[in-house]
């Protein structure tokens, strides 16, 4: 293992020529109403996850720099959104739904034309490996698409008339006024994406904060949204939440909440609007996803996908497998068969072919998975794989830990890290109390194939999580599958379809049905009075 860490962080030159650096990103561009606007104030540091040698050291790479943005300057794309949106009258909340159409695909072409310099930067700001970070800037132009099919169709079905009862209406979705987006940084382009389009098209106005980590990678679309919608419809700010985040939320002209992140800062800053009857949220928190291996089960296939579940991105998945839960009479060969799978993943760095495990991107995350560990070794587990838990600088080798009790931390904390806790149960009931008695309640996975323990355990947790997997992983995808959670695992329900709806509202025009009301609503619609009143068909 000593020698693998030695050999992990590469030198400058045995860099891939596509991947090597430039100068470090002195970024102090910020978007708001329509301009990029100058930053002079502090900057913060942006690190990479990747250190290099440099003779017998290793440095901590230095990627550049981004904007902290101070309150004021915060509230100024605040005022940007509330201007354009100017209390649902401005140009964008009242544009047909084609023409704010024609927007995003305008974006969505500038977008792919920046695939290459987002998928370099999603590998140095995050540690993602090539091919997942390719699939994440692919798979978000998939979602803009499916999206704008999707409310092609939506507005296809409100483009007619109801008659119910004498009375005709016309009932569409109209926008609830300005969003704030924030996205995480595990999926610092995809998660923010699957807001912030949705919130756009339907005619909302937006501030948006990039995550933590995965920054700079937002700057190369920054001129592509600043030439693909009006002034003030889409701002992006930079800088500390608690400085930024907080200061909007006071003011209580947010009026949509997407956040995707712990359920502890979602709740402080719901706190902070001083009209939380008027906020409406969508927000993707903490998860403590348990694998079920139960005894009758094929084994290999429940390896392949705990491995996978458990350590694709190091861990760092909000839908990963936290915890395993392996029946007695197979957990011997499930540890056999999981290790010599774990020990196949090629540790490297993200640009390396076949790379699986990265660096880690969050400061002090080595120390917090070495407390957990220590912790678990002080009650009684083993680190059962070789090189399990050993690190150097920012990179931690997947350690499985075993037999895993309710006293140990990993137990209950969300570790979002490659660690991987396996608990061995010999009575179905304390596993079924786990889920019951969790704090989280987003998706599980049960890997078995007797039809009665797994129809019954369907029953017993359809009403605990978002998504139960059988004898898969568990993952967001397919996007049009609805995602959710329930407890401290999410508010509302994201999917293509739902988000729509999620930044959203019905509203119906209706009349009864008499012949100087047909006559009146036929004359705004032959006379194309109305943006909302129309039988448009959108092609
Ligand atoms: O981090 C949480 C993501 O929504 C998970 O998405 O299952 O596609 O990796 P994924």
């Amino acid at each position: 293992m000593d020698r693998l860490l030695d050999s992990l962080f590469p030198s400058a030159e045995n860099i891939p020529e596509p991947w090597r650096l430039e100068a470090p990103l002195e970024q102090r561009d910020y978007l708001v109403n329509g301009e990029l606007r100058r930053w002079d104030g502090p900057l913060a540091t942006v690190r990479s996850p990747v250190w290099l040698k440099q003779g017998n050291e290793e440095h901590q790479v230095v990627l550049g720099s981004a904007p902290l943005l101070d309150a004021d300057t915060a509230l100024t794309a605040l005022d940007a959104a509330v201007q354009a949106y100017d209390k649902g009258r401005g140009a964008w909340p009242t544009l047909r739904v084609a023409e704010r159409i024609q927007h995003v695909e305008a974006f969505l072409a500038r977008m792919r034309e920046q695939r290459q310099a987002v998928v370099k930067l999603l590998m140095w700001e995050i540690g993602k490996n090539l091919r997942d970070s390719e699939k994440e800037f692919d798979r978000t132009c998939d979602y803009i698409v499916d999206t704008i099919n999707a409310l092609k169709d939506l507005d296809r079905r409100s483009s007619r008339f109801e008659l119910e009862q004498g009375t005709l209406g016309q009932i569409r979705r109209a926008p609830l006024g300005v969003a704030l987006c924030m996205g995480p940084y595990n999926y610092p382009l995809n998660e923010t994406f699957t807001t912030l389009i949705p919130a756009l098209i339907m005619g909302n106005t937006v501030v948006f904060k990039p995550a933590k980590f995965g920054v700079l990678l937002i700057r190369p679309l920054l001129e592509a949204f600043r030439d693909s919608f009006p002034p003030g419809v889409i701002n992006v700010i930079y800088g500390r939440g608690r400085e930024t985040v907080s200061a909007l939320m006071a003011s209580g002209k947010i009026d949509v909440f997407a956040f995707i992140g712990t359920h502890k800062a979602a709740s402080d800053l719901k706190k902070l609007h001083p009209r939380p009857h008027r906020l409406r949220a969508a927000l993707g928190l903490d998860a403590k996803n348990p694998g079920i291996v139960l005894p009758q089960v094929d084994l290999d296939n429940a390896v392949e996908e705990a491995v996978t579940g458990a350590l694709s991105f190091n861990g760092q998945r909000c839908t990963a497998l936290k915890i395993l839960f392996v029946h007695e009479d197979v957990v011997d060969a499930f540890l056999d068969k999981f290790q010599r799978k774990l020990a196949a993943l090629k540790p490297g760095m993200p640009w390396e072919p076949g790379v699986a495990l990265t660096p880690l991107p969050e400061p002090g995350k080595v120390d917090y998975l070495d407390g957990l560990v220590a912790d678990a070794k002080a009650k009684g587990a083993r680190v059962l794989n070789e090189g399990g838990g050993h690190s150097r600088g920012s990179f931690f080798y997947p350690a499985v830990l075993y037999p895993v009790k309710s006293d140990m931390r990993v137990y209950h904390e969300e570790q979002f890290g490659p660690l991987v806790p396996v608990v061995p149960y010999r009575d179905l009931q304390t596993v079924i109390d786990y889920v019951l008695d969790s704090d989280y309640g987003q998706q599980l996975s049960l890997f078995g194939n007797d039809p009665a323990t797994i129809g019954s355990l369907v029953d017993t947790f359809a009403n605990q999580v978002g998504r139960i997997n059988i004898n898969a992983q568990c993952q967001r995808g397919p996007d049009t599958y609805p995602f959710n959670g329930r407890k401290n695992s999410a508010e509302g329900t994201l999917s293509v379809h739902d988000a729509l709806r999620v930044f959203s509202i019905r509203t119906l025009v209706a009349t009864r049905f008499q012949a100087a009301n047909k006559e009146l609503i036929s004359e705004i619609i032959r006379n194309r009075q109305s943006s909302f009143l129309t039988t448009d068909y959108i092609f």
